[in-house]
């Protein structure tokens, strides 16, 4: 909630955007193998949903 990271890391705006928004919305819908779920593929998640979640990423 902090984006300080816990089990994953820190999700700071620079490196965020570095990363770009079509890397956040795979990231989000599709998870990581090191351990990010994959909230959309999981139905947690929308499109909409995903892309709102990146866009804050990138604030
Ligand atoms: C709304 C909630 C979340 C968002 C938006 C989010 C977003 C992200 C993003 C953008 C990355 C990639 C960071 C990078 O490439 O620098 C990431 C990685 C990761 N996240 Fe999340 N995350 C969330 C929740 C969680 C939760 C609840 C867990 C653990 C249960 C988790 C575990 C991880 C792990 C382990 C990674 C690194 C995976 C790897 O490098 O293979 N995340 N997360």
């Amino acid at each position: 909630m902090l984006r300080k990271g816990a089990t994953g890391p820190a999700l700071d705006p620079k490196k965020m955007a570095e990363k770009g928004l079509e890397y956040l919305k795979a990231v989000i819908f599709g998870g990581l193998p090191g351990g990010m779920p994959d909230w959309g593929r999981q139905g947690i998640l929308s499109e909409k949903d995903t892309e709102l979640m990146a866009r804050f990423l990138l604030e």
